[in-house]
Formats: structure tokens, sequence, C-alpha cells
């Protein structure tokens, strides 16, 4: 299968696409997890997305579907995989259309502005393996410390709560757009993401047994 996880920053993407790959075995393309990790490398992709990522605006086009491409063409990615974060414009969309990718699903995580707003106030993350938390909903058995690697928790740059009206800003001009691309295509669901983490998962995981 190969899914794309739509929604606005903290819509809960990154911690449904776990979910379903605990289900389904499907690899995880989180572009936002590649570019933070070329920021902390360094690395000239890195160096050329930092002012971006950290002021809420979305990596140029070019930037995303040279990693895009990349990462499709792995061995992982072959059986299927969950697209978290990508595409996030219509450029990108018919990039990957022209690639020839066939996407079978898009579930479109439905969150309101406010709801989003406190829930990423309360999100810190491994500074070392990228493990998602919640100060509220999602709490590590040891305050500030990674369940997974023992990495310490930081709040993330982009989750200050001005950047975070840009990003949903930003989310609504330009990624929002795709809700009806897809619409078009016949292959988007929505999915209704304000309740429990749980109950999401539940309405999600019923999207993606039906035919
Ligand atoms: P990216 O890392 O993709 O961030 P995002 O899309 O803004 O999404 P988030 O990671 O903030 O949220 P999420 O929806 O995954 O929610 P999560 O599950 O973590 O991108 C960051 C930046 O990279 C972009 O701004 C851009 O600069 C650049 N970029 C990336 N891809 C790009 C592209 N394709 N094109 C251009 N630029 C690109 O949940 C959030 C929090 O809420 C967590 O703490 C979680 O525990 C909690 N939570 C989740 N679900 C629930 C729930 N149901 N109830 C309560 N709490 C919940």
């Amino acid at each position: 299968m190969k899914l794309i996880l739509l929604g606005a920053p903290g819509a809960g993407k990154g911690t449904q696409a776990e979910v379903v790959c605990d289900n389904f075995g499907l690899q995880i393309i989180s572009t936002g997890n590649i570019i933070r990790q070329a920021v902390k490398d360094e690395t000239e992709m890195g160096l050329q997305a930092k002012d971006y990522i950290n002021n809420g605006k979305l990596v140029p086009d070019d930037v995303i579907l040279k990693i895009i491409k990349e990462r499709l063409s792995k061995d992982d990615c072959q059986n299927g995989f969950i697209l978290d974060g990508v595409p996030r414009t219509i450029a990108q969309a018919e990039a990957l259309d022209a690639l020839d990718v066939k996407i079978d699903k898009v579930i479109n995580i439905v969150v309101e502005d406010d709801v989003i707003c406190k829930r990423l106030s309360g999100r810190r993350v491994c500074g070392d393996c990228s493990a998602s938390y919640h100060l509220d909903y999602k709490v590590p058995a040891k305050a500030g410390v990674c369940d997974r690697c023992g990495g310490a928790l930081i709040v993330r740059k982009d989750d200050e709560p001005e950047t975070v009206k840009e990003r949903l800003n930003v989310y609504h001009k330009q990624t929002a757009p795709l809700i009806e691309y897809y619409e078009k295509q016949g292959i988007l669901s929505t999915v209704y993401g304000q309740e429990e983490v749980e109950e999401t998962s539940k309405l999600l995981l019923e999207v993606l047994k039906e035919k």
C-alpha cells in the first residue's frame, strides 16, 4: 500500500504514521525528519533548508523533490510506504504523479487550528532519535528523557507559538488545496483527529481496511 497522510502541522500525521507502520509494516517517509536530520548534520541540503524550517516556511519544491526521488528509489520502499508531510504543494503532488508512483489512498486528518496550537505547545521531541512526546498526552516514563534511546527531550524550534501561527498560514494557503486535488482523483478519505490518539487511530485503520 502507498499512502499519503495529509493534515495541518500538529494534526497527528507522525503519530498516526507509526500506528499504520505497526499494523501494515510500511516504511514511513517523513520529509520533516529527513530535513531536520540534514540541518543537524549540516549537509548542503540542511544548510539550504535551515532558515525555511526554523521560520515555518516551506522548503523549496526542487529540494523536496530531490529528497523524495532519492528516498522512493530505495529497496525498503518497494513494498509500500507512508508519506508523512509530503506532498505539501500542488507542484509537489504533480511531480509525484509524474514519477508514476501510484498512490492508493490519501488520508486527511482534520483538526481545528486552536486545538493544534494547544497541542504543539506541549510537544517534546528527542534531540537524538526524533521520537515525539507530549507533556499531557504522551508522557515519557522519565521526564525529559526519551523512552526509546535515552536522549534528551527538547522543544522543536518551529513549535514556538509565533512560528506555529506561520506554519498554519502556510498550510491553509499552500497545502490545503491538495484536499481538492486528491478528492478529484477519488482517493481521498477524511478522518477527524481531535479526539484521543487511540480514537483517531481506530478511525484511520477502519478507512485503511476499506477497499
Ligand atoms: P514536519 O516535520 O512534517 O512538520 P508538520 O507537518 O508541521 O507536522 P508536525 O510534525 O508538526 O505534526 P504532525 O502532524 O506530524 O503531528 P504529531 O503526530 O507530531 O515539517 C516541518 C517543516 O519541514 C515544515 O514546516 C517545512 O519547513 C519543512 N517541510 C517538511 N516537509 C516539507 C515539504 N513536503 N515541502 C516543503 N517543506 C517541507 O503530533 C503533534 C503533537 O500532538 C505530538 O506531541 C503528539 O504526541 C500530539 N498528538 C498527536 N495526536 C494527538 C491527539 N489525537 N490528541 C492529543 N495529542 C496528540
